[in-house]
């Protein structure tokens, strides 16, 4: 089986009605990024990242996977299909991906703020002020934050590095290192964009863009992959 590797970002999650970042709209327009989502933040004033987080944890509890999720746990039919997502929401999984790697974390868990291999499975509950670790260190969510280091970015490129077709859905390729995945994509790989907007991706990649939104898109993207379905 072909290896289709996806990276996605929040623009897969909109018609779920989670919220983008960098949209008109978006959750950046509202909140001081650097003050609830980087670890300088988290030292400045905890409990205000952990509102963030607990409202954002609310909204995605209460989302479903939309068809550009479902489309892609489709494709597992024909493909070795591998998700990376800068999600931390679990819709890829809600939808039925067999393999979803977050690059940026996961909403649904905590972890201790000091020892980063205890981690804990929290569901929809919130991260409250005082909520401790086995160890007795404050809780935290369990996202990797601007000015913290991506672990699962060696996996990310090892899966890019391996793929047949690579697929772009709903990022502004704004933030490294995960942007910076299309670098590792082999000559001559088939590469697809989805995406509403005109996203920048270098002419040398001959990206064939789907200018619309993730439910299309991913309809699109299986009719040009499986022509006879
Ligand atoms: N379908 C597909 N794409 C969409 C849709 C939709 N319905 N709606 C919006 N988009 C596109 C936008 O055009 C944009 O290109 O999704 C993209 C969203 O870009 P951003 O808001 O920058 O989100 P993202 O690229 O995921 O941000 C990356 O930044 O703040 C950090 O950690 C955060 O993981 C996040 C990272």
């Amino acid at each position: 089986m072909q290896k289709l590797v996806v990276l996605t970002g929040s623009g897969i999650s909109a018609e779920s009605g989670i919220r983008t970042f960098r949209d008109a709209g978006g959750l950046w327009e509202q909140y001081p990024v650097m003050e609830v989502a980087s670890i300088e933040g988290w030292e400045k004033n905890p409990q205000r990242v952990l509102q963030f987080y607990n409202e954002r944890r609310k909204q995605a509890a209460g989302a479903l996977p939309n068809e550009g999720h479902l489309g892609l746990a489709s494709l597992e039919k024909w493909f070795d299909v591998r998700i990376i997502t800068q999600n931390i929401d679990n819709l890829h999984e809600k939808a039925g991906s067999s393999h979803v790697l977050h690059l940026h974390g996961e909403i649904n868990k905590a972890r201790s703020s000091k020892d980063p291999s205890l981690i804990y499975e929290i569901g929809e509950k919130p991260i409250q002020w005082g909520d401790t670790c086995e160890k007795g260190s404050q809780l935290r969510p369990h996202i990797v934050w601007f000015g913290e280091a991506v672990p699962e970015m060696e996996n990310a490129i090892r899966l890019v590095t391996a793929a047949d077709i690579f697929v772009i859905i709903g990022t502004s390729l704004n933030v490294y290192p995960a942007a910076g995945l299309l670098h590792y994509v082999r000559e001559g790989i088939s590469v697809y964009l989805i995406d509403p907007a005109d996203v920048t991706i270098s002419a040398h990649y001959k990206a064939v863009h789907f200018k619309t939104k993730a439910s299309d898109g991913v309809r699109e993207l299986t009719r040009a992959l499986i022509p006879q379905k």
